[in-house]
Order: structure tokens, then C-alpha cells, then sequence
């Protein structure tokens, strides 16, 4: 069993990090001296991204969406001791307005896959890990524009509450991160025209990403981070 403090052997494993928040975990993470893996689609920045950092960093290209895709991140948690379940998007717009194939897309994305792969970490992390699960401050509102996206990250916080539970006897620290408005490509991802929002209203994902780990280090269950 592995039971370490120090960085340079505790691998990390970021979804989503071909940008916006999970690139800025990624950079955090490897300043701190964490080998890496590093999740998404886009494979060209992803291998930009890992060629930038200092310390190993393995590139994992798979669609979260699909049994292939997870089944292939599960495989990888085998050598690693902190999952950032980081990867999400949302369709904008109220419900009955949706494509079918980009809500269900989005549902997979946000609810199944963070959910097959925190179970698989707890199977195969070692005592004394961590999961990071990044919801959103959205989580449970019942906004009819963001309906789906909104229930998947309450169910998102429900299941790292019990994953907790489950986890504490083995030191494996479950952290829910809630960001508020973060300026990254999620928004324009999702349809939703916010460009006419003021500066004040967004903050960095340096900043969520700041906050997120120093809560996670201190081994807290949820952090909210939100702008101004
Ligand atoms: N931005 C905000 O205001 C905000 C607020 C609260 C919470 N959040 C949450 O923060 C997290 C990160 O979002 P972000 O703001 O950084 O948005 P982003 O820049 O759009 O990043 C989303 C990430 O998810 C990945 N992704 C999307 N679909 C995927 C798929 N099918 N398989 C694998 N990876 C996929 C994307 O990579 P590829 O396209 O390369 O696959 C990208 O790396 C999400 O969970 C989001 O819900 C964001």
C-alpha cells in the first residue's frame, strides 16, 4: 500500500482538462509536483498542455460519454491518488427546447461518468487519496434554463457526501467544489449568451482552482467559490 505525502509520487488524474478549469488544476497540480494524467477529447491540447508542464504528464484522449472512453480513465485509476472529476458542459435553454442527443450528451457527462469514476477510485485508490468533484453554485437551483445541468450537479453533490462516508475509514478525502460564473469556453459551449455580463460577475479558474485545493488539503467536504 501507498502511503505518501509527498507530491512527486502521488499521481493526479484531471477530466477535462483540455481547458478553462481543468487545465488550471492541471498547472496547479504540477507546480505542487504531481505526476499527471491528463483526460479529455482534444487531443492537441492536451499534448500542448503536457509538453508545457515539469513534471510527467501521460495524455489520455477519450470521450467521457462513452463505455470505451470511461472504461478506459477507470483503467488508469489504478496508479493514482487524486481524481479531479472536473470535466462538464450544459445545453441553455428550458427542457422542452433541448436536442435530445446534446441533453442526453450532457447528462452522461455530468452525472454517469463522475459517478463510475469516483466508484472506481474508491476501489482502486490507496489510503489517504483524494477525489475532487467540481458541481457549481447552479446545483439544485431550479432555473429552467440550465434544468438538466443543474439536477446532475445536486445528484453530483449527494453522491460525494455518501462517497465520503464510505471513504473516511481509509483517509480518502471526498472535496465538492461549487464555482460560480468562471470565464472559460463553458458558457459559449452551452449556448448561453453572457458576453454582455459585467467583469465583476466572472473570476478566474486560477481562483476556483486556488481555493478548491487549499479546501481539499484541509481536508474540508465542500467549498463554495464564487466572484468578488
Ligand atoms: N465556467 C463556469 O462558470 C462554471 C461554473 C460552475 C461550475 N463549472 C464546472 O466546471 C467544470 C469545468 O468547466 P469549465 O468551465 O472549465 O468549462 P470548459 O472550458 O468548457 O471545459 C470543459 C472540459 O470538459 C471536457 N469535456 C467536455 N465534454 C467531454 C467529453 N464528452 N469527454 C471528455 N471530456 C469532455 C472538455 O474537453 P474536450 O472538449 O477536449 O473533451 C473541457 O476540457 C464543469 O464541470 C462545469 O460544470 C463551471
Amino acid at each position: 500500500m501507498r502511503v505518501t505525502s509527498d507530491p512527486t509520487t502521488r499521481a493526479a488524474l484531471v477530466t477535462g482538462a483540455s481547458s478553462g478549469i481543468g487545465a488550471a488544476f492541471a498547472r496547479a497540480l504540477a507546480a505542487r509536483g504531481h505526476p499527471l494524467v491528463l483526460v479529455a477529447r482534444n487531443e492537441d491540447a492536451l499534448t500542448d498542455l503536457a509538453a508545457e508542464l515539469e513534471v510527467p504528464a501521460r495524455v489520455v484522449v477519450a470521450d467521457l460519454t462513452t463505455h470505451d472512453g470511461l472504461a478506459r480513465v477507470e483503467a488508469e485509476l489504478a496508479g493514482v491518488d487524486l481524481l479531479v472529476n472536473n470535466a462538464g458542459s450544459s445545453t441553455y435553454g428550458e427542457l422542452g427546447e433541448q436536442d435530445p442527443d446534446d441533453l442526453e450528451e450532457s447528462v452522461l457527462l455530468n452525472v454517469l461518468a463522475p459517478t463510475r469514476l469516483t466508484a472506481a477510485a474508491l476501489k482502486a485508490m490507496p489510503d489517504g487519496g483524494g477525489i475532487l468533484n467540481v458541481s457549481s453554485t447552479a446545483a439544485g437551483r431550479d432555473d429552467p434554463a440550465i434544468a438538466a445541468y443543474a439536477a446532475g450537479k445536486a445528484y453530483l453533490e449527494t453522491l460525494s457526501r455518501a462517497a465520503r462516508q464510505e471513504a473516511e475509514q481509509r483517509r480518502i478525502t471526498v472535496t465538492v467544489v461549487r464555482p460560480g460564473r468562471t470565464c472559460t469556453a463553458f458558457h459559449e459551449r452551452s449556448g448561453e449568451e453572457s458576453g454582455h455580463l459585467p467583469a465583476w460577475r466572472w473570476q478566474s479558474p486560477e481562483a476556483v482552482v486556488e481555493a478548491a485545493l487549499a479546501a481539499h488539503e484541509r481536508g474540508e467536504d465542500e467549498v463554495t467559490v464564487a466572484p468578488g
